[in-house]
């Protein structure tokens, strides 16, 4: 098949880590007999250097033109002045919202061979396979924002309407289908009516469409608390923009290392995002040393997901794992052993695949 990707490297190490992924895509294309092609655009902390907007028109306008978009990261404290007009993060909000990238999915999975850099004990995490559908595009992110003239009161407002709460769920509902059928839905019902609401309409969704889905509501705080106490009894969860912001950080250290996690963040219809969850590492950038595995597969998940090619995700997930099993590992999973540098780990995968 033929595919267009755009390539937001972004700030730090995206630069580095996008390298690598798009070597994967094209080893994979050459393989398996498709054409991919690739076009760099400007997004984040670079992209208010160069063009005064964190977020484009240009870049928007050719992520819309696009079958996926492969982010790096962006921001990195160069660009942290709080009284600046912009911020690269804004850049990202913005790009979310307008291509309705409504539903992001965060997968956490430890892998074997790195339980032992899980800050839990070992017994805890072993067989955690739990993937977050956090809605991407509402709630307290968006709402209605504002500050009082003279400075003194700010607020922010979280807001749902039932359209966005049934679409979030029946994507997690249905992931649920094609995995273990569980599915746990987190708010705070018991304080706010913005979660009454999603309570409410989670609840007729799952009856009425889902009833094979075994169905449960969790609330937020305590849901912080199962994920550190019983992360094993959790198969899909859906939550809203900020709680799923929050929970999937602290999901995040199950496995003990940022640098395998993958995401994507999908609307209908469009192109989908995809990125690793960690961050822009601006205190190793540039040295060759990042690890680019989440961003190979967030590749993966782009192949999955937009491209339809199960297959050849697949075929990348088992080449990183295949690498991992031999023992490759940049600096970050090398529990200071001997390290791959960035390319030498892309050059491991793309050798795997064959
Ligand atoms: C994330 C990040 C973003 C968010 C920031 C960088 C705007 O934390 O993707 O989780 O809060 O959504
Ligand atoms: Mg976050």
């Amino acid at each position: 098949m033929q595919a267009h990707f755009v390539l937001l490297p972004g700030d730090g190490i995206g630069p580095e880590i996008v390298t690598e992924a798009r070597k994967v895509l094209e080893r994979v294309a050459q393989l398996r007999g498709h054409t991919f092609d690739f076009e760099e655009k400007l997004m984040g902390g670079i992209a208010i250097d160069e063009a005064g907007d964190p977020l484009p028109e240009s870049t928007l306008a050719a992520c819309r033109e696009a079958d996926a978009v492969l982010l790096g990261a962006v921001g990195g404290p160069k660009w942290d002045d709080p009284t600046a007009k912009t911020r690269p993060e804004a850049g990202l909000l913005a790009i979310r919202r307008q291509l309705g990238l409504f539903a992001n999915l965060r997968p956490v999975k430890p892998n074997r061979h790195l339980i032992d850099a899980s800050p839990l004990r070992p017994e805890l995490v072993e067989g955690v396979d739990i993937l977050f559908v956090r809605e991407l595009t509402g709630g307290i992110y968006f709402g209605p924002s504002s500050i009082s003239d003279d400075g003194r009161q700010a607020q922010s407002t979280m807001v749902y309407s039932v359209g966005e709460i049934e679409r979030i769920v029946r994507i997690a509902a249905e992931a649920a289908r094609g995995r273990q059928g569980r599915l746990t839905s987190v708010d705070k019902a018991n304080v706010l009516e913005v979660s009454r609401l999603w309570r409410r309409v989670a609840a007729r969704v799952m009856e009425q469409e889902y009833a094979d889905v075994a169905y449960e509501v969790v609330l937020v705080d305590a849901m912080a608390m199962h994920l550190i106490s019983r992360p094993r009894d959790f198969d899909v969860v859906v939550t809203g923009n900020m709680f799923g912001d929050i929970l999937t950080d602290e999901a995040s250290m199950l496995p003990g290392s940022l640098g395998l996690l993958p995401s994507a963040s999908l609307g209908e219809p469009g192109p989908g995002l995809y990125e690793p969850i960690h961050g822009s590492a601006p205190d190793i950038a540039g040295q060759g040393i990042a690890n680019p595995l989440a961003t190979i597969l967030a590749a993966a998940m782009a192949l999955r997901h937009s491209l339809h090619l199960e297959p050849e995700a697949i075929a990348v997930e088992e080449a990183v794992e295949t690498v991992l099993d031999s023992g490759t590992r940049t600096a970050d999973i090398a529990a200071g052993g001997a390290s791959a540098s960035t390319s030498e780990m892309g050059d491991a995968v793309v050798t795997a695949l064959g």
